[in-house]
């Protein structure tokens, strides 16, 4: 059974950035290369990055596992949705219902903020994080290419799920 520990401290989020740079190495340089892997973690996964988004409003998660730190999740508030902004699992921890546990939990929070859905955005390569989304009810609703600058583009999908 998962938990999840939210986020405040300068030294919880060093902990976050320090996974977020592993998973991120390990799952995306297949699919979006070393370059923009080094400039996303840079500029959207590092501790700075991520404390900031906590100061704008987003709402960070430590998920523990038996007690070890094996992922994290992001979530704000958007008019009637929930936008799941992150969420990743450690690869040695994935396909033991532990991202479906987190999403019960984002479904909570959701119903507890009076949000109808959740969303998120999917890079349209990352077909097994899509996979799981599907098998956890969301259903791609669009697609959204991102310009997120130095040339490098966001090329998503946008998922769904109706809670409410
Ligand atoms: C996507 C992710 C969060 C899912 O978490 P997880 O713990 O591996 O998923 P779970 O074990 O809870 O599985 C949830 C459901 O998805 C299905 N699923 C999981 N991985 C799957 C895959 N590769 N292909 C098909 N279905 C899959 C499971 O079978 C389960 O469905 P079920 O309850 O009907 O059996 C996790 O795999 C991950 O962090 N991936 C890498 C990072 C990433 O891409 N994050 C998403 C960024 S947008």
């Amino acid at each position: 059974m998962a938990k999840f520990n939210i986020a405040t401290t300068r030294n919880q989020f060093e902990a976050i950035a320090q996974l977020a740079n592993i998973i991120w190495r390990e799952h995306y340089i297949p699919i979006i290369g070393l370059e923009q892997v080094d400039y996303m973690v840079k500029n959207f996964q590092s501790a700075e990055a991520m404390y900031s988004q906590y100061l704008d409003g987003y709402a960070y998660f430590m998920i523990i596992h038996d007690n070890q730190f094996v992922g994290y999740l992001s979530i704000k508030k958007e008019e009637e949705s929930l936008f799941l902004s992150k969420i990743y699992v450690s690869k040695d921890y994935r396909g033991k219902k532990i991202g479906k546990s987190a999403m019960n939990f984002c479904e909570e929070k959701a119903l507890e903020m009076h949000c109808k859905s959740i969303t998120l955005g999917v890079n349209r390569f990352n077909v097994k994080s899509i996979a799981a989304y599907q098998a956890m009810g969301f259903k791609i609703t669009g697609e959204m290419i991102t310009d997120i600058g130095h040339g490098f583009i966001m090329d998503d999908y946008k998922m769904e799920k109706l809670i409410f």
